[in-house]
Order: C-alpha cells, then sequence, then structure tokens
C-alpha cells in the first residue's frame, strides 16, 4: 500500500474524470490521498471530493505561497474561519515561500506562513512546506518557530545534502519525494543516498510534476508507483520494504490510522 501525500486531485485537470482517476490510484496499490490546499477558492473542491471518497481522501487547509497576494489577509481569515468549524483537516498546507517567479509580497509569504505555523502549533497539526527558491527565508523562520511538537514535511524536496541535513535537524521535519527523482538530470538520487529512508514520504504533486516516462503530460496519483520503484533503486532494498516505510511515515505523521478510527467511531 502506498499513500500520496500529496495530490491536487480536486483541480480543475480533473473535472472531465476525477473518479477514474481516483479509482485507477486505488487499484495501482494508493489508496491514501492527502489533498493540500490552495486558497479559499480550493476549499470546496476539496471537501466535496473527501465527502465522495472518505476512505481515501484526506483534507488538509492553508493558503499556498504562491497565492499569496494583496488580499492575503481576507484569505487568511477564511482559512481560520473553516479551522473554527468543525472539521477533519489533518496538517495546515500547503504554506511555505515560493521565491521563484517573483519576490513582490516577501514580506506577506513571510506573515502568512508565521500565522499558519502559528495554527498548527495551536491545533497540533502537521505542516506541510511548500519551498521554491526560499530555503535561507524557511529556515530563517523555522529555526525561530520550531519546537519540540512542530513536525511537518518539506514537500517536493529538491535540496542538497546540506539542506536536508538542516530540515531533518530539527528534529519533526520529512522529506517529501516526487518525480523529480526520477529525472535524468536530478541529483535527488545521489542526495537521498545519504538520507535515511525513515524520513521519507511519497507523494505526487498531482497534477504537476509527472515522473518519467509522463514529463509533459498530467500527472496522476497512480504514477507514484514509478517514484517508488526508483527508489528501489536508490535504496537497493524491496518494493515491500519502500511501501511499507514510507507509509507508515506518512500516517504517523499525519496520523491516518487515528483519523479512520474517529471516523468510525463516528
Ligand atoms: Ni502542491
Amino acid at each position: 500500500m502506498i499513500i500520496d501525500t500529496h495530490t491536487h486531485l480536486y483541480v480543475e485537470q480533473f473535472n472531465e474524470d476525477r473518479s477514474e482517476v481516483i479509482l485507477r490510484a486505488i487499484e495501482s496499490g494508493v489508496q491514501k490521498l492527502l489533498l493540500p490546499n490552495i486558497d479559499s477558492s480550493t476549499i470546496d473542491p476539496m471537501l466535496k471530493l473527501v465527502e465522495e471518497f472518505p476512505d481515501n481522501c484526506y483534507p488538509m487547509i492553508g493558503l499556498h505561497p504562491g497565492n499569496v497576494g494583496d488580499d492575503y489577509q481576507e484569505e487568511l481569515s477564511k482559512m481560520r474561519e473553516r479551522i473554527d468549524r468543525p472539521n477533519n483537516f489533518i496538517a495546515i498546507g500547503e504554506i511555505g515561500m515560493d521565491l521563484y517567479w517573483d519576490k513582490t509580497y516577501i514580506e506577506e509569504q513571510r506573515i502568512a506562513f508565521r500565522t499558519q505555523i502559528g495554527w498548527a502549533k495551536e491545533l497540533g497539526l502537521p505542516i506541510v512546506i511548500h519551498a521554491r527558491d526560499a530555503f535561507e527565508e524557511i529556515f530563517r523562520i523555522l529555526d525561530e518557530e520550531n519546537s519540540a511538537e512542530l513536525k511537518g514535511v518539506f514537500h517536493c524536496f529538491t535540496g542538497g545534502v546540506k539542506e536536508a541535513e538542516h530540515i531533518l535537524s530539527y528534529g519533526g521535519f520529512k522529506l517529501g519525494i516526487g518525480g523529480v527523482v526520477t529525472y535524468k538530470k536530478s541529483e535527488l538520487p545521489e542526495v537521498l543516498k545519504e538520507i535515511p529512508l525513515d524520513n521519507i514520504l511519497l507523494e505526487t504533486d498531482s497534477p504537476y510534476l509527472p515522473p518519467v516516462p509522463f514529463r509533459g503530460k498530467r500527472n496522476e496519483s497512480s504514477y507514484i508507483n514509478y517514484v517508488a520503484d526508483k527508489l528501489v533503486d536508490v535504496y537497493q532494498v524491496s518494493r515491500q520494504e519502500i511501501e511499507r516505510i514510507t507509509s507508515k511515515n506518512a500516517d504517523e505523521l499525519f496520523r491516518l490510522t487515528e483519523q479512520s478510527t474517529k471516523t468510525t467511531l463516528g
């Protein structure tokens, strides 16, 4: 069994065939699909999907750094309002900083990131971090905000050994590994050889970043199997072992078994 810890299956790229995509994932062994939120407009489609597939889909709440703009305070209020109602959010995400496209809202991004880390601490939820061209900024904030209780994942990790070690030194953080690890020029396989499997989560970031051989196409959760196969090469362990350890890591971080028990008990 594989857990896709980061998949945006509620976005419009899946409007034509969403159920088929999910059934394909489940049939291929990907039974749990964790859904990071993007902004206030994606909350309802995301929760609708969770209603349709309650045994497979798990929602998160948060404002994506790429969607932090002039209205970010209003966006944050809308997130907070959903958090204050009864909910089944398993994490605060995705949050973080993205300085790849432009730095116009760098200060707003910092404030939004800190605010949402505060929510995670208050609620005892893990955080899902999006870091693009922003390790230094994020580390500066986490160096201050980290605590024994704070846990999370650097989703779509693409840094080097130095960054990986900094992240692991926080104590409660994992690295999310997806399609990038299969790319020909990727240095990630070499980096991962230095990082024990106990620190790794599998993800797709669907519909983005498809693994080889699907580059240029829409990514979907069943393709995570190609990422798992690549990790068999990297770690030189069985496919079963990759699935067992990464699923255990994800289950512990996001407390999925606990969640299911809660749902079953009503
Ligand atoms: Ni994402």
